[in-house]
């Protein structure tokens, strides 16, 4: 069998990238995600200000290829990708096939370590913290398979947590013979402290993990997580934090939040490839914690024990970097008020109506672009199938055994005209109902 490096050196990559019309630095950081940063860095203001600035928002917006003949706000489900993020993906997939074993494993692979600590840099934790995943669910998963639990060991959340993590934890509930226990929390909850409590109170002598979501879902509810932690670290419990829905959307540091784990999607809000996650283990907890599919003992203390997943794509953990790089120009703060102003601007105009509720904070704090509107007396999903039909609006029907409503979640390309669309629709509806 030829040796790797004999095979190596019969190819004359850069006549193969050229003959394909591949860039001979295939990885190099393209001008366009930097540009449009640069452009956007350079407007001033308060981020108060630039949240109703609608040329700045115009400049992001042209980032992105989403159809315009439809209005999408469900943007909290899986998020367009701007064009260049989408082409440097391209661009890393097209190279990656030059020959796989050499371009992508020994090329691009090592300069995932790049994107891992420009990543960590900006969240305020270490490079050896943050791990790559697929989606939040893997993250997800992997901490809550990734504790040894015995039969009739406790697990507690809430009764909004995701769906999936549910499932997972059923699972080992019908496996294992763990117990599966989930409280309610308000809706919405603006007590932190009473957040705190509900969680405590539920602790038993056999709670061995506990699962809470730093933004919920259902409703874009921000728990306490830095006060949760510090409650369960007093009992000796590992929480296990879902942020698949809050990293890059609100603004914070991971490290000034001071937990123990935090799992994330970066499809979601970081606008980042599809399939794209992350998992942030802190330094001493990464022995503690097993790999989902299984790595070598040396990896024991090790973050990237969590990547030995087999072969995997390079092109999407690579164009993460762009994705970074706009978030950075658009800038975390502007961003965060962006997404409170819209928000704001749709929430508002349709509290006007009595019949009106949002199951969403306002306060600061409390929530931030996502927020869940019910209209009484209709049922959400046929509020959502008439703004698809007659609007071409997309939206996303919650039916929670105690609250229901539609959820509603624009991003930083959303126009303010759309919003009108969406809320002269549901104004509509509010006033004189569904039409028969
Ligand atoms: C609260 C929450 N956790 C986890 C997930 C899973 O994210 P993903 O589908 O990206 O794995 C979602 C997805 O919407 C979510 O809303």
């Amino acid at each position: 069998m030829q040796s790797r490096r004999r095979f190596l050196n019969t190819l004359s990559l850069p006549a193969a990238a050229v003959a394909v019309g591949m860039p001979l630095r295939p990885t190099e950081l393209r001008a366009s995600a930097i540009d449009i940063s640069q452009e956007l860095r350079r407007h001033v203001g308060a981020p108060d200000e630039i949240a109703g600035d609608e040329d700045f928002w115009f400049e992001v917006a042209r980032a992105f290829t989403v159809d315009r003949t439809l209005v999408n706000l469900n943007n909290g489900g899986v998020s367009p990708s701007p064009g260049f993020v989408q082409e440097a993906m391209k661009r890393h997939l097209d190279f990656s096939n030059l020959a796989p074993s050499y371009t992508m494993w020994e090329i691009l692979e090592p300069q995932r370590e790049g994107v891992r600590s420009r990543m960590a840099r900006e969240w305020g934790v270490e490079a050896g913290e943050v791990a790559f995943t697929r989606n939040a669910s893997e993250s997800l998963q992997i901490m809550q398979f990734g504790i040894d639990l015995a039969r009739g060991d406790e697990v507690l959340t809430t009764t909004q947590d995701y769906g999936r993590m549910i499932t997972t934890f059923n699972q080992r509930v019908r496996r294992e013979g763990i117990v599966l226990k989930q409280i309610q929390i308000p809706v919405p909850a603006e007590d932190v402290s009473r957040i705190v409590r509900l969680f405590e109170d539920a602790i038993t002598p056999r709670t061995k993990a506990i699962l809470a979501s730093h933004m919920i879902n259902l409703t874009g509810q921000i728990l306490p997580v830095t006060e949760l932690t510090a409650m369960a670290r007093r009992h000796g419990i590992p929480l296990i934090i879902d942020g698949a829905h809050a990293l890059a959307h609100f603004d914070f540091s991971l490290g000034a939040l001071d937990v123990d784990n935090y799992s994330s999607s970066l499809h979601k809000w970081l606008f980042a490839p599809h399939g794209t996650g992350l998992l942030y283990v802190r330094r001493d907890k990464i022995p503690e914690v097993w790999p989902l599919m299984a790595a070598p003992e040396r990896m024991d203390t090790d973050i990237r024990k969590f990547e030995e997943i087999g072969t995997h794509p390079a092109a999407n953990y690579l164009a993460i970097g762009e994705a970074l790089t706009f978030h950075q120009g658009i800038g975390p703060k502007r961003k965060d008020a962006r997404l409170v102003y819209l928000r704001d601007y749709w929430a508002n105009t349709l509290l006007e109506n009595d019949n009106v509720r949002l199951h969403t904070s306002q306060k600061p704090g409390f929530a931030c672009g996502i927020a869940n509107v019910e209209v009484l007396g209709v049922a959400p999903n046929d509020l959502r199938d008439y703004l698809w039909r007659q609007h071409r609006i997309i939206t996303v029907s919650i039916n929670h055994a105690e609250f229901q409503g539609l959820r509603v979640s624009p991003s930083v390309y959303t126009t303010i005209s759309e919003l009108d669309r969406f809320v002269d629709a549901v104004d509509h509806v509010a006033k004189h109902g569904l039409p028969a």
